[in-house]
């Protein structure tokens, strides 16, 4: 576990930073990932009980600050292709964005899928939230698929974007 220094942080004795793959239901989360939903979105991603259902049959993997939930990687195998994970969905809590913890949390999460043999993931992304797409192609090498013109039926565009696992 490593020992965090936010740059601009007040804490002087930092933090202990985990990356924690929950293989266990466990349903006092609930609450904690549909506050974190709605931090991010202006729309909620999840309800009590698709995150039920992501939890017990997806893998969830967070970021933990001490004992803090600070952000959270919902995933599940693809049904066409069960080599193939499909990041559903990431998000840090608003205050602790910027400052390389989406980098440490997918990171974490790759090493994890590796070790399940998992052999490349996809997930789609708003073709205007330029820090993901950064975060995704710059750091790990993800690479534009596909162009979905109307993917949630909300008129937005998205980058459908893969990474293949060496
Ligand atoms: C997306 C998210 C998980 C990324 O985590 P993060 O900790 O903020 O990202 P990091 O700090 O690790 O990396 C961000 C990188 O994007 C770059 N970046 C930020 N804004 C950018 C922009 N507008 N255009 C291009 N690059 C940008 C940063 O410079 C940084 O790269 P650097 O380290 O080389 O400087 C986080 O911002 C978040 O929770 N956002 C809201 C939810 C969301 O949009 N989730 C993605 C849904 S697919």
């Amino acid at each position: 576990m490593d020992r965090y220094h936010l740059t601009r942080s007040l804490n002087s004795d930092g933090y202990d930073l985990s990356i924690v793959e929950c293989d266990i239901h466990d349903p006092a989360l609930i609450p904690v990932l549909t506050e974190l939903d709605l931090h991010s979105y202006t729309e909620p991603t999840f309800s009590r009980y698709t995150l039920g259902g992501l939890m017990r049959f997806g893998r969830l993997f967070l970021i933990k600050a001490d004992t803090l939930v600070i952000g959270a990687c919902h995933t599940f195998r693809n049904f066409d292709d069960p080599e193939e994970v499909v990041i559903f969905n990431m998000a840090l809590r608003p205050g602790w964005r910027g400052h390389g913890l989406g980098t440490r949390l997918l990171s974490g999460v790759i090493e994890k899928l590796k070790e399940h043999g998992v052999k490349r993931i996809v997930l789609a992304v708003a073709s205007n939230n330029h820090r993901a797409i950064a975060v995704y192609r710059a750091k790990f090498g993800f690479v534009s698929v596909d162009l979905l013109g109307n993917e949630f039926n909300n008129g937005q565009e998205y980058h459908l974007m893969r990474l293949e696992l060496a």
